[in-house]
Formats: structure tokens, C-alpha cells, sequence
């Protein structure tokens, strides 16, 4: 069986180091491994498998030396900068940054929702936003019965959602130091502000789940809005998705639908106090739903709750997931 090579970018981040944990897990027929990161983090040592790694300062030869996948986890910047050098060389990179995203000719994928897309890919594939990705997995099953019309985003967004720097502006605020990363203490607040604002007054964090949700869904016009939030949590974002149908439905089945669809875990048993929690998604890559019943408020409508860990679902799984697919793919073709 051919074994891979893979380069992970970002190695030394909260996504990177949590890739390196997911690669563990998995187990995938890779038997080569480069990290790379900044300067800054050059030489330090990363485990994987009890080998040890040293880590590389990336630069433009770093894929010279031939690599089949490259998972990128290092900011927009740094995609686009090195992320063409890495296809150049043929290697599919798989990018977390917003860089590529909304690029026509770039595949956006969520495994469970578009795997299809990934033959499109020419060297490139997008990861989406991690708030994106959680609601995506939970409304493409519904969408593909009842014909989604409308979608209303409320989310409670993790500090870990910030990097490194957004887990540090936490603890910090919260033994009363000024923030470094936030605009406010995040101790204690909710701050209806992640990115930065737009002309219309939208975040860009807001029209990412908005354009990507239709670009996932193959739903250019569907009417999406969002308010994006973040919350004094640590890990794991918590969504309040509010979706509007075409036509009637049935609550139960709808339930039992999400509950047989890939990727999620139903917890909707509210006489238990049960639903989605961020602690409990912490550490899966599941996306976990509940709290679901009939928005009384229009004729065919549903609230839901989704909660799911967006360093593992919302990033670091979801890519290592595409490049599982793509070497089922390859695999498959050269039977
Ligand atoms: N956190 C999330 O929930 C989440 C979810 C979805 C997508 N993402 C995306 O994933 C990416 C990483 O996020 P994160 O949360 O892991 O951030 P992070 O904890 O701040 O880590 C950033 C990583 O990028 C590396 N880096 C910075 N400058 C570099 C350079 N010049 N050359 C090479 N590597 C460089 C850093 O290396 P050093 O150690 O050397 O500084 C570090 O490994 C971002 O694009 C983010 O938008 C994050």
C-alpha cells in the first residue's frame, strides 16, 4: 500500500498541535512527517507517535523535497504566500485560513456535507470557517428534505476560537490584566464583535458563515443572516440556528433524520435536562444538536442548538478528514 508524506503548517498552534493528536488517532497510511512554523517556534521538538520532530521555519524550499498533502494552519497570510509554492510542487494543500475560501475555483468542504467537491480541487482546498462548518453538518440533512428557505445565526463563540492568543486574553481577564487580544476583557462580557466590522456593519466573521453556507450548501441565493459573538468559554462554539422551511414538516422526523445523518449526535431530551453543552463537545468531532422544536413564529419554521469543538470539528479534523477522502480517492483510482 503506498504510504504519504505530510507537511503541517502552523504545527506549534491550537489547531496545528491538535491536528498532530487527530493524526494519532486516525492513523492514516502516512510515513513521513514535516512541521513547520515561524521562526519564533523553529527547532523546538513536536511528538507524534513517540518520534520526535523538529520543527522547521518555513520558507519557499520547504516543499521542495516533494510532500503529498500539506494541512495549513498558519493565518491568511501565509496561505497565500505559500500555499501556491505547495501545489507548484504537486502537493493538495488543505487550508484553515480564509484565504482561498470564496474563490470560485477552490473546493469549500465539509466531508459529511460536499466530499463531492474535493475531485474539483486543483492543488487547493479550502477548510471553512469553524462556526461555519458545525451548522452546515446540521442543516444539509434538513435542507436535502424540507428545502431550507431562510437561516438565522446567533453564536457564542469560543476564546480558543481566537488562537493561542484568544486563550491567553482569557485567562488574563480574568485575574483582572488588560486584554492584548480582545478589544474588551472577554472576562465577564460577551463581545458582539469577531473580525473585523464592514461597510454594511456586518463582522467579517458574520458574512463568512453567511457565504460560506451557501457556497457548502450549493445554495447561492438562500437567505442567511448571523451575529457572531464571543463568548468567556474556553473551547467549543455553541450556535443558536433559527431556519425557516419552504414547506410543513414533521418535528419528529426531522429529529430522527438528524439523528441517522453522518456527523451528528442528537441530545434532545429535555425532561433530562439534556442538550448540547460546550464541555461535553470538547475533545469529539462530532457536531451535537438538541433544543430542537417549532418557531410558533412563522408557518414552517424551527430553533435549534449546535455545539461542537472548533479546534477538532471546526478545523484541525475536518481537514485531516478531507485528506483521509482524498486518499480513498486516490486509492480507489488506482484499483
Ligand atoms: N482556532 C480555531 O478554532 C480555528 C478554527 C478554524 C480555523 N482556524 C484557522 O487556523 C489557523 C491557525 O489558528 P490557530 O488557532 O491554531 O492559531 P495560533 O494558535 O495562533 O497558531 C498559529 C500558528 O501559525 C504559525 N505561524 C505564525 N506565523 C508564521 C509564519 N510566518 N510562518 C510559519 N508559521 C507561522 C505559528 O507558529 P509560531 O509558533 O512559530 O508562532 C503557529 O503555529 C488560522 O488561519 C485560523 O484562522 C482556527
Amino acid at each position: 500500500m503506498k504510504k504519504y508524506k505530510l507537511a503541517l503548517v502552523g504545527a506549534t498552534g491550537l489547531v496545528g498541535r491538535t491536528a498532530i493528536k487527530v493524526l494519532e488517532e486516525k492513523n492514516l497510511p502516512i510515513s513521513d512527517y514535516a512541521f513547520f512554523a515561524s521562526e519564533h517556534s523553529a527547532g523546538k521538538i513536536l511528538k507524534l507517535f513517540d518520534n520526535d520532530y523538529v520543527v522547521q521555519k518555513l520558507d519557499e524550499h520547504s516543499f521542495d523535497s516533494g510532500f503529498d498533502f500539506a494541512i495549513f494552519s498558519a493565518g491568511s497570510d501565509i496561505a497565500k504566500k505559500f500555499a501556491p509554492i505547495a501545489s507548484k510542487h504537486n502537493c493538495i494543500v488543505v487550508d484553515n485560513s480564509s484565504a482561498f475560501r470564496m474563490d470560485k475555483d477552490i473546493p469549500l468542504v465539509v466531508p459529511e456535507v460536499n466530499p463531492e467537491d474535493i475531485q474539483n480541487n486543483k492543488g487547493i482546498i479550502a477548510n471553512p470557517n469553524c462556526s461555519t462548518i458545525q451548522a452546515v453538518v446540521a442543516l444539509k440533512p434538513i435542507d436535502m428534505k424540507y428545502k431550507i428557505k431562510r437561516v438565522v445565526y446567533s453564536t457564542y463563540q469560543a476564546v480558543s476560537g481566537a488562537g493561542q492568543k484568544g486563550v491567553e486574553d482569557l485567562k488574563d481577564t480574568l485575574n483582572g490584566l488588560e486584554p492584548k487580544k480582545f478589544p474588551y476583557p472577554i472576562a465577564n462580557n460577551c463581545l458582539p464583535h469577531i473580525d473585523v466590522f464592514t461597510e454594511d456593519g456586518y463582522t467579517k466573521e458574520e458574512l463568512k458563515m453567511i457565504n460560506e453556507t451557501r457556497k457548502i450548501l450549493h445554495r447561492p441565493d438562500l437567505r442567511v443572516t448571523a451575529t457572531t459573538v464571543r463568548v468567556p468559554v474556553m473551547n467549543s462554539h455553541s450556535e443558536s440556528i433559527n431556519v425557516e422551511f419552504e414547506n410543513d414538516f414533521n418535528l419528529d422526523e426531522l429529529k430522527q433524520i438528524l439523528k441517522d445523518s453522518p456527523g451528528i449526535i442528537l441530545q434532545d431530551d429535555i425532561q433530562n435536562n439534556i442538550y448540547p453543552l460546550a464541555t461535553n463537545a470538547t475533545g469529539f468531532d462530532n457536531v451535537f444538536v438538541g433544543r430542537l422544536r417549532r418557531d410558533n413564529s412563522v408557518p414552517f419554521g424551527i430553533n435549534m442548538w449546535v455545539v461542537a469543538d472548533n479546534i477538532r470539528k471546526g478545523a484541525a479534523s475536518n481537514a485531516i478528514q478531507i485528506v483521509e477522502k482524498l486518499i480513498e480517492n486516490s486509492t480507489s483510482s488506482m484499483l
